[in-house]
C-alpha cells in the first residue's frame, strides 16, 4: 500500500474506495455472524451436551415433550425474536405476558424442562449461556431425539428483557391460518 501511494497518489485513493467499499459491504456480514456455531466452545464447552441431557431425560419420560420443546422455540422466535422472552413471568412494562397470553397459556410447555437445563449449565459456567441459547439448542435435540435429524445451531443469541401479552397475540400465527397466510407469517 505505501509503495503504491508513493508511485501514484490517485491510484492509492481509488484503493481506499475500494476498501471502504468493502468495509460497508461486510457490515451486513459481520453483523449476521455475530450468532456462531460453536459459541460456547470457549466459555462453556459442555453447554450444548447438558443442554441435551436435560432434553433427553425429559424425553425419557415424556416423547411428546419433544413437541412442546419445538413450540415453545417457535412461539419465543415470533415475538421479539428468539430472545427467551417467553419464559419472562414479569411484564416490566407492567400487565400480562407474553406467557400469560392465550395462544401460549396453558397449552405451552416444557418450561420445566428448560429450567432444569438452565441449572446444570449454571452450575456448570455460571452467567454465560443465555436462555435463548437453551432454548433454541432444547428445540434441535427434540427434533434429534424424535426425528433422528441434526442440525448444528449457531448460537449468541441474548436474553430479551421485554414479554408483553399483546405482541403475543398480534404475532403468532392463529391455528385458522390458510396455508399462504402460514408461509408470509413465516417469512
Ligand atoms: C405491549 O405492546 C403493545 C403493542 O405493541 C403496546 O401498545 C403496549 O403499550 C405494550 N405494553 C407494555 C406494558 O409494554
Amino acid at each position: 500500500m505505501g509503495v503504491l501511494g508513493r508511485r501514484n497518489k490517485p491510484a492509492a485513493a481509488g484503493v481506499a474506495v475500494v476498501a471502504l467499499t468493502a468495509v460497508v459491504c461486510l457490515l451486513p456480514v459481520i453483523a449476521r455472524a455475530q450468532l456462531r456455531v460453536g459459541f460456547y466452545d470457549a466459555t462453556c464447552p459442555n453447554a450444548e451436551a447438558l443442554v441435551r441431557q436435560a432434553v433427553a431425560a425429559a424425553f425419557a419420560r415424556d416423547t411428546g415433550i419433544a413437541a412442546g420443546l419445538i413450540r415453545l422455540h417457535f412461539h419465543d422466535c415470533f415475538v421479539r425474536g428468539c430472545d427467551a422472552s417467553v419464559l419472562l413471568t414479569v411484564n416490566p412494562g407492567g400487565g400480562k405476558t407474553e406467557r400469560e397470553a392465550a395462544p401460549n397459556n396453558p397449552s405451552l410447555r416444557g418450561f420445566d424442562v428448560i429450567d432444569a437445563a438452565k441449572a446444570a449449565v449454571e452450575s456448570a459456567c455460571p452467567r454465560t449461556v443465555s436462555c435463548a441459547d437453551i432454548v433454541a439448542f432444547a428445540a434441535r435435540d427434540s427434533i434429534n431425539l424424535a426425528g433422528n435429524l441434526f442440525y448444528a445451531v449457531p448460537a449468541g443469541r441474548r436474553d430479551g428483557r421485554v414479554s408483553n401479552e399483546t405482541e403475543a397475540l398480534l404475532n403468532l400465527p392463529p391455528p385458522s391460518f390458510t396455508a399462504k397466510e402460514l408461509t408470509d407469517r413465516f417469512r
